[in-house]
């Protein structure tokens, strides 16, 4: 574990790393006909598995946390036109991608994906498995809000071939959810969790600590019950306060947010919990996966990865081509994401091109420097051998793009936080803390652009 004095010290605003570089470097000069391009050289470069996200914004009510891409509605014509124009969108990409690559994960974001009715969701998917080649094991994933969700409508999504279901709880505290405007499950999380369990799928929870009325101990009491139902992947999401982008954030600064001290003890407790149960591996630094889990036998083999929809294996790993208002497509070499607005965003796909508003085109550089920080985000370590190997260039080389001295992470060895030799960098238990601070320090272009991030830890 870490200590409050380290806490203080590296508690910072940096990005996040869910992508290198950040989706804050990405830019407007990036077209939809660069998308295409991109697209088109897709087929030919890193792996052949297809990753297709589909992104649903909308949502009955916001929770006043929410930092994700969401539209609050419930307006039957629009979102039909939305749905109309996912189904455009995902005809046009088809023409550009080689149909005979393997789709091995197909995951629907949110918003809240299962605000849709199971028709309307049958309609995307009956048209996503009569276009692409759909392999045997692919991850079909789906995230839902608890509140919108009964047995009924996992019957239908199990029918379609739905095999990992996310409950967002983020909290068992009724008090936590009320003062979130979050509304409770419809159904208890037990009776939810063993139905999909009985019907071969996955279950996974989501939590969040750093909300009003939260405290270590309740926070602890809410993992403790969901430890109790045994669901195979845990996430505790770290709240990301920014309502400099999301302004409805700032109304739960009146209910109090936790401190950087009180928060970090959630999370340690939380942490302290899931590990100690003996059931589950930590995986990076928010998620846990039970030890017979695919994560966990790819965290053990060092072949985890990650997008942005959360960790993944090799296998299932692909080439990730996004749908829907704000979705980012993260091919071999480059980020495109779609139009946020979602007028702008029907208008473009049915001008029949892309959404496509800005991207970013990964130089050879940046390539050594995205596998760097996933390598050590994901397993916690690296061998500077093993890089060299895979871009064929020397070790020096690698070092050097990535910006290393050992003067740099000298502080984080004299706090206990990191090992390192000349041909290694391991992170310690501890630093996993700060693995944001560590991973940061191997990125050279960070500050050069003047963007507010969220606090390290
Ligand atoms: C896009 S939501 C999708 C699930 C669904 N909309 C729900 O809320 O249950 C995915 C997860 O993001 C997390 N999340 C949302 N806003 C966040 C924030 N500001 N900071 C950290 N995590 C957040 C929540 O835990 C949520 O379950
Ligand atoms: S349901 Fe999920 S996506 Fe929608 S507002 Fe709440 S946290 Fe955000």
């Amino acid at each position: 574990m870490i200590d409050n004095k380290l806490i203080e010290k590296y508690n910072k605003a940096l990005p996040r790393y869910t992508s290198y570089p950040p989706a804050t470097s990405f830019h407007s000069e990036f077209s939809s006909d660069d998308y295409i391009k991109s697209v088109k050289a897709s087929n030919n470069q890193g792996t052949k598995n297809i990753s297709l996200y589909l992104h649903i914004p909308f949502c009955p009510r916001l929770c006043l946390y929410c930092g994700c891409t969401t539209l609050i509605t419930r307006k039957e014509e629009m979102i039909k036109s939305y749905l109309e124009a996912l189904k455009k969108e995902i005809v046009m990409l088809s023409q550009w991608i080689d149909l005979s690559r393997p789709v091995t994960q197909i995951h629907w974001g949110g918003g809240t994906p299962n605000a849709l009715s199971a028709e309307q969701i049958g309609e995307i998917m009956d048209l996503i498995s009569s276009i692409f080649k759909i392999e045997k094991n692919c991850e079909i994933a789906i995230e839902c809000n608890p509140a919108h969700l009964t047995l009924s409508y996992l019957d239908s999504l199990f029918d379609m071939g739905f095999n990992r279901i996310s409950l967002g709880i983020q909290d068992f505290n009724q008090k936590v959810l009320e003062a979130a405007h979050r509304d409770t499950s419809k159904l208890p999380i037990e009776e939810l969790s063993s139905y999909i369990r009985n019907h071969s799928a996955g279950v996974n929870y989501d939590f969040i600590y750093g909300l009003p009325h939260q405290s270590p101990a309740s926070f602890s009491e809410t993992i403790k019950q969901a430890l109790a139902l045994k669901p195979d992947r845990i996430v505790t999401f770290s709240y990301a306060h920014v309502p400099w982008v999301k302004p409805h954030q700032s109304l739960l600064e009146k209910e109090g947010l936790p401190g950087a001290e009180e928060k970090m003890a959630m999370f340690k407790s939380a942490y302290d919990l899931i590990t100690k149960s003996g059931e589950y591996d930590a995986i990076g630094l928010d998620h846990f996966s039970r030890k017979d889990d695919s994560l966990s036998i790819a965290l053990r083999s060092g072949k985890l990865h990650r997008n942005f929809q959360g960790y993944c294996t090799r296998e299932t790993t692909g080439q990730v081509y996004a749908f829907g208002m704000s979705a980012i497509s993260q091919l071999y070499n480059s980020y495109a994401q779609n139009d946020k607005n979602i007028e702008n965003y029907i208008r473009m796909i049915n001008s029949g091109k892309p959404a496509t508003v800005k991207g970013y085109c990964i130089s050879e550089d940046e390539m050594i420097i995205k596998e760097v920080i996933e390598r050590l985000m994901c397993n916690n370590k690296l061998l500077w051998s093993e890089l060299a190997e895979q871009f064929e260039t020397s070790v020096g080389r690698i070092k050097a793009v990535c910006g290393y001295s050992p003067e740099k992470m000298q502080q984080y060895i004299d706090d206990g936080l990191l090992i390192m030799d000349d041909n290694s960098l391991n992170i310690t238990g501890p630093g996993r803390f700060t693995i944001r601070n560590i991973v940061a320090e191997l990125d050279p272009k960070l500050n050069s652009g003047g963007k507010q991030f969220s606090k390290s830890i």
